[in-house]
């Protein structure tokens, strides 16, 4: 599906979706960019890789100094040439509710959740950044779809996202495609932290709504490896629900 030309940087490949994502790009050919924070799990993606030799670890903590993350994506395509795709998953979670709403808390998340990823994407889309008929991918939520108490700022950060995606698809085509994946619930660490902080009955309750259960980091690995591919090349703008026949 690529070639080792094609250089794909994951944000967040040290854990959960952006790791399968990694791994199933890297198996598809590509060479991957991994970053994250945590090198020990960036190494141990390497391991597993279909081809180590195309995985290169790629450590930062992508919320310091954020308004030098498009001249970071700059650097890094000056040092291993322009990039094929950027797939950002880096994010967290956000338990919130509008009786618990405050300032400072909507603030931070709308950093972490929204300006980071346009900070990236902006240095992405800078045309000495990336190869022509490339692809930006963002992970959404489908808590930015659905009704869902206790995601009031997380998926309204996530709304946002896939909005200024559309806006951005109009702006960067026909060179470059952007598109959305909006998971429900998929097991990872990240769901993990969710469910202990809400509680035993949490995980039955939701499963409740999921005909085909929860999703696997793979599933959305699967997805987000068309997409960046040229075999999605008439696709864009587009925020697609992976959500196990939940709706
Ligand atoms: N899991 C779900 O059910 C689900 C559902 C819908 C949407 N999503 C979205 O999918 C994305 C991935 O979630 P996940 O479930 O795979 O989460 P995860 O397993 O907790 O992984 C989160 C990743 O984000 C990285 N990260 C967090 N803050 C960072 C920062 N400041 N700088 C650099 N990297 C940072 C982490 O890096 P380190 O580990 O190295 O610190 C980790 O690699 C998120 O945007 C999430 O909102 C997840």
């Amino acid at each position: 599906m690529f070639t080792a030309q094609q250089r794909i940087l994951v944000t967040g490949a040290s854990s959960g979706i952006g790791q399968a994502i990694a791994l199933r790009c890297n198996a598809l050919g590509a060479t991957v960019l991994a970053s994250g924070r945590n090198a020990e799990r960036l190494a141990e993606g390497q391991r597993r890789a279909a081809d180590p030799s195309r995985w290169l670890c790629v450590e930062r903590d992508l919320l310091e100094d954020m308004e030098a993350l498009p001249e970071w994506i700059r650097e890094l395509a000056r040092r291993h040439g322009k990039l094929w795709g950027l797939a950002h998953a880096a994010g967290d979670g956000l338990m919130d509710s509008l009786r618990t709403y405050d300032l400072a808390t909507a603030r931070q998340h709308f950093d972490l959740s929204f300006h980071m990823p346009m900070l990236l994407a902006k240095g992405f889309c800078d045309r000495r950044c990336s190869e022509n008929g490339g692809a930006l991918l963002f992970l959404t939520s489908a808590s930015a779809v659905f009704a869902e108490k206790g995601h009031m700022i997380y998926g309204a950060a996530k709304a946002a996202v896939a909005a200024a995606a559309k806006a951005i698809s109009q702006e960067v085509a026909p060179r470059l495609r952007v598109h959305c994946l909006a998971p429900g619930i998929v097991d990872t660490p990240l769901e993990e932290r969710a469910e202990a902080y809400m509680g035993a009955s949490y995980r039955e309750e939701q499963l409740r709504g999921y005909p085909l259960g929860f999703g696997h980091p793979d599933d959305v690995a699967q997805m987000a490896a068309f997409l960046l591919s040229e075999q999605a090349r008439w696709i864009t703008g587009q925020n697609f629900v992976l959500a196990g026949g939940r709706y």
